[in-house]
């Protein structure tokens, strides 16, 4: 069974698995309506990310029954963002793909840390999970994602036109993706 081996380290950061105590760094980013803007809920109560924080905390092995395993992103002792590992392809649950996703604090933004992090789930999504494609779906209007898309060396596979009902609007959806044999890890430092 895939099993991504925590904490990773990279050189400023370390992915871990949510624990108690993590509630108030969490709730100091995910409250935020603009950093909620452009993914699934809303600036979130305080007992909301609690629950957030508990049921993260327990994630662990990946299988087709547990397919997705988000881990807090720290630095120097805070967390300042968290990172998604899903296994899936576009038919759903997938265990030969894996699709990534980012949120970070933005006192912390402009630093390159997502990306840093970002990096780390690509290296390991092909070289200890072994898959064969990694992707990620950006709403186009979300140009610090697609940035990020585009400094992972992510190909650009298309837009599908308000393919998305979200927060009250149909959206676009772009998709991002990189091959296991376009992977390289020079370029993922
Ligand atoms: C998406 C998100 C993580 C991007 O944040 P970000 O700060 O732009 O990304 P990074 O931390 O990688 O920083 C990159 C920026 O820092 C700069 N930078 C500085 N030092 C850097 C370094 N060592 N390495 C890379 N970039 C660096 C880059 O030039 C870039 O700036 P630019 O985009 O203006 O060119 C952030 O906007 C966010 O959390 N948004 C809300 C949640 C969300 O929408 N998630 C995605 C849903 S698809």
């Amino acid at each position: 069974m895939p099993h991504v081996r925590v904490p990773i380290t990279t050189d400023r950061l370390v992915l871990r698995s949510f624990r108690p105590g993590d509630e108030a760094d969490v709730f100091a980013y995910r409250s935020v309506p603009e950093v909620v803007r452009f993914i699934p809920g809303d600036p979130r109560t305080t007992d909301e990310v609690a629950d957030l924080v508990a049921e993260r905390a327990s994630a662990g092995r990946l299988d087709v029954d547990r397919p997705a395993l988000t881990l807090a992103v720290e630095l120097g002792g805070r967390v300042v963002g968290d990172v998604l590992i899903h296994l899936a392809g576009p038919n759903g649950v997938d265990l030969r793909q894996v699709e990534i996703g980012w949120v970070f604090a933005p006192d912390v933004a402009g630093n390159g840390y997502a990306t840093e992090a970002a990096r780390a789930l690509v290296r390991v999504s092909f070289e200890e999970l072994g898959v064969h494609r990694v992707w990620a779906r950006v709403e186009p209007r979300n140009e610090p994602s697609v940035r990020l898309c585009e400094r992972l060396g992510m190909r650009r596979e298309g837009v599908l036109k308000q393919a998305s009902w979200f927060k009250g609007e149909w959206t676009d959806l772009a998709f991002y993706a990189l091959l296991a044999d376009e992977y390289r890890p020079a370029q993922q430092p």
